[in-house]
């Protein structure tokens, strides 16, 4: 919405179109306030998805200005009378003064309007006494003009429909203003005025949609008086900025205005249409507060007989739209996996976002010695994509501003000279919105993104499954800061995936990106850079920061709304959390604080041996769990008996029957730092002797790699007297007698229970 917008009034010295410019030819004459003449604009002839409108092919639009700018729209429905929203002029349950709002009538672009473009003064504003905010209903407003408006071709009211008018489900109507284009992005200059067309949705297709959950589990309820138009799949809608205008439809070459743009969850999402103020049942209202003003709005008796029947059915089929993005017939094979060929560079791995758009790191496209973009002869670039046998050509390409300097922002768009017919083989993948929650333990795998080595075979397929918040955003020195909670974009995601070095080799690409999966739908979630070679659970950086750039510039990139909200039993808990203060060894021996569900010990591993003996295992590196070996090896076993790992439960749920535990779990030590460290493994058949680990440190840090040691001065330190947080006898334990542990590599690295 263009906030602090001046307009110039200059009145241009052009040919005058004839008529315009009179109040004449639409002058009140007496008796004739029921037949003003509306709903019809010259013949001659955002909204999101939309397109620029005809100057005066909607001469009933106005804006509505306060302090300079456009706040909403309205529509004429009498000289001196304007039609709105409610919720434009209520804040906190109070409404604003008349004083400081302006109408403004006759305008197309609101750069440069045209000479029938005329402001006038608000006298009051009127709003029904049983509103209260926008889902509860009655959401209009009356405006009296200090002045009528000058009629002419630009400026024409519209007609009103009686309380028995019906516009039948289906109709195809126009809802028109200068609102965003799509969320969070106003409409660019020369802010012209905008159409799309939109269809009446049924009461009950309407509710129907509303009823399933959508962002943050949300449902609503659509009351009476409200009315619904759009699309089930989205894309076509009003936005912020539009309120307060009008949809309209047609009828026998008569305009009537049937809604008033009112709300609507985001903008243009998928089973989520524009909420509307039904004109109609407002007919008694309105003829109320106008009485006694000449000439009043006109409400044209509809011309056909309105009759129930079969467009009011009462039990509609509910047509719920799915996704249209990110659909994989097999995961590996990615339907949006586009190469990018630069003549004299490696192909650059990169997503198709939309029909039109392809989205791939920036650093592909920059010179490596100076960080400049390279040079841009896009006719020789060239984008395949899968199962399109010719290579697509380039249009355009847009870096993202921050691209050269900022990792986290390392994107560019290009665009494709002839958009691609979606189908099974070629398909965008889904963009998240800012808001989106990828929640804990979601299902994702990793695909090739920027430059690198041709891969033999299927786009990788390495499947991941995303660590909590907490542990993703404290394991990346944040700490005492708290964690982004659910709804707030995390700083990072963190796929926990299996060691590549495990089958023999690294992969040649530097980057990745992190596909999460939301029933059966894929998400790009994320992206990651050059840090280190094999990969390990490293950070990805979120993408949906960047849904609304992508947007702006696609103007049709498939943001999707989250579809899974099954929060398991961490839940709520993950509102509150905090990294632990302080600690120079990363995230080791760092707990959730509140603890999260029961989990005290989140390093706690249960190790199920054999189907049948439970002992304690100790997560030292995000692959690699530390155990006794006589807990998992017995005696007369030749082989490794089949083990089973389970992370982030030990404790919270009872044993399956038949389990027995079979070790006493493990010293730890709390640092100065806060820090817990593990001291030591209970020895057999004790609980008072503990094996330390100390001695063990070569093996352990050869073997794992990644685990953290304290350094000789960062010693637990011993509490005082009479704490029971270690044994000061602990001394005696180390040395004698000898660690024996074992180090079980984690296949997937922490499966849960
Ligand atoms: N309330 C918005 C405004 O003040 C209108 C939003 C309409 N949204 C929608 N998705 N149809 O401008």
């Amino acid at each position: 919405m263009s906030q602090h917008l001046l307009l110039p009034f200059v009145i241009l010295a052009i040919s005058p179109i004839p008529g315009a410019l009179q109040d004449s030819a639409l002058s009140p004459t007496e008796e004739e306030h029921e037949d003003l003449d509306c709903g019809r604009p010259e013949p001659s002839t955002r909204i999101m998805g939309g397109s620029e409108a005809q100057p005066g092919s909607w001469p009933w639009q106005v804006s509505l200005h306060q302090r300079g700018g456009h706040i909403c729209g309205g529509s004429l429905i009498a000289p001196s009378w304007v039609l709105s929203a409610a919720h434009c002029f209520v804040t906190n349950g109070t409404l604003e003064p008349a004083t400081e709002w302006s109408v403004l009538l006759g305008v197309h672009s609101q750069d440069g309007p045209l000479d029938s473009a005329h402001a006038r003064a608000v006298a009051a504003i009127l709003v029904p006494d049983n509103y209260s905010s926008v889902e509860l209903g009655a959401d209009l407003a009356l405006l009296r003009l200090a002045s009528p408006a000058r009629l002419g071709p630009a400026v024409r009211p519209i007609c009103l429909p009686r309380a028995s008018h019906r516009f039948a489900h289906g109709t195809a109507c126009w809802a028109t203003g200068w609102g965003d284009i799509q969320e969070a992005d106003p409409l660019p200059l020369p802010w012209a005025l905008q159409e799309v067309e939109l269809r009446l949705l049924g009461e009950a297709a309407c509710q129907c949609l509303y009823s399933r959950p959508g962002p943050f589990n949300l449902t609503f309820q659509l009351l009476p008086g409200m009315l619904c138009a759009g699309y089930p799949e989205g894309r076509r809608d009003t936005c912020q900025g539009d309120s307060g205008g009008p949809l309209v439809c047609e009828e026998g070459g008569q305009w009537f205005q049937a809604g008033i743009t009112s709300f609507g969850f985001g903008c243009g999402r998928r089973n989520r249409p524009g909420v509307f103020t039904a004109v109609a049942p407002y007919e008694a209202w309105i003829r109320e507060q106008v009485m006694g003003s000449e000439p009043g709005p006109a409400f044209p008796t509809q011309s056909w007989e309105p009759q129930p029947g079969p467009w009011e059915p009462t039990d509609e089929n509910c047509t719920i739209a799915l996704p249209e993005c990110g659909k994989a017939p097999r995961p590996g094979t990615w339907p949006w996996e586009a190469r990018v060929m630069v003549p004299g560079s490696r192909p650059c791995h990169g997503a198709l976002v939309s029909e039109s758009w392809v989205l791939a790191p920036a650093s592909c496209f920059l010179d490596p010695i100076n960080s400049d973009l390279l040079p841009r002869d896009l006719d020789n670039w060239r984008v395949l994509l899968p199962s399109r046998p010719r290579a697509e050509l380039v249009a355009r390409f847009v870096p993202h501003e921050n691209a050269s300097w900022d990792d986290t922002s390392d994107l560019a768009l290009l665009q494709l000279q002839t958009p691609v017919n979606l189908s099974t083989a070629s398909r965008p993948v889904c963009l998240p919105h800012p808001e989106h929650y990828f929640l804990p333990r979601s299902r994702c795998r990793l695909a090739r993104w920027g430059r690198g080595e041709p891969e033999p075979g299927p786009s990788t397929l390495l499947e991941a499954e995303l660590l909590g918040g907490w542990w993703c955003h404290c394991l990346y020195g944040r700490q005492g800061e708290s964690v982004p909670p659910p709804g707030d974009p995390p700083h990072a995601l963190c796929p926990a995936y299996q060691e590549e070095e495990e089958a023999g080799r690294c992969w040649n690409y530097s980057h990745w990106s992190l596909l999460c999966q939301e029933e059966g739908t894929w998400f790009l979630a994320g992206i990651s850079d050059f840090s280190s070679g094999c990969l390990r659970p490293r950070a990805f950086y979120p993408l949906q920061t960047h849904g609304p750039w992508i947007s702006h510039v696609t103007r049709g990139a498939y943001l999707e709304d989250q579809l899974t909200w099954d929060w398991g039993p961490e839940g709520e808990e993950t509102e509150t959390q905090a990294c632990p203060p302080h600690t120079e060894h990363g995230a080791c021996g760092l707990r959730p604080e509140p603890a999260v569900m029961g989990i005290l010990w989140p390093w706690l591993a249960e190790v199920h041996v054999a189907g049948n003996q439970v002992c304690t295992g100790i997560l030292v590196a995000p692959g690699w769990v530390v155990a006794a070996t006589h807990c998992v090896l017995r005696p007369g076993f030749t082989t490794v008996p089949y083990i089973e790992v389970y992370l982030g439960r030990a404790g919270a749920s009872p044993l399956p029957q038949g389990h027995q535990v079979t070790s006493a779990p493990p010293l730890l030590c709390q640092t100065e730092g806060g820090s817990w460290v593990l001291m030591g493994m209970a020895v057999r058949g004790s609980r008072e002797l503990f094996a330390a680990i100390g001695p063990e440190e070569a093996w352990i840090a050869q073997t794992v790699g990644e685990a953290h040691f304290l350094p000789p001065n960062g010693y637990p330190h011993w509490p005082p007297e009479g704490s029971d947080l270690c044994p000061p006898d602990l001394a005696r334990a180390s040395g004698s007698p000898q660690a024996a542990l074992l180090l079980l590599l984690l296949l997937l690295p922490l499966i849960q229970g």
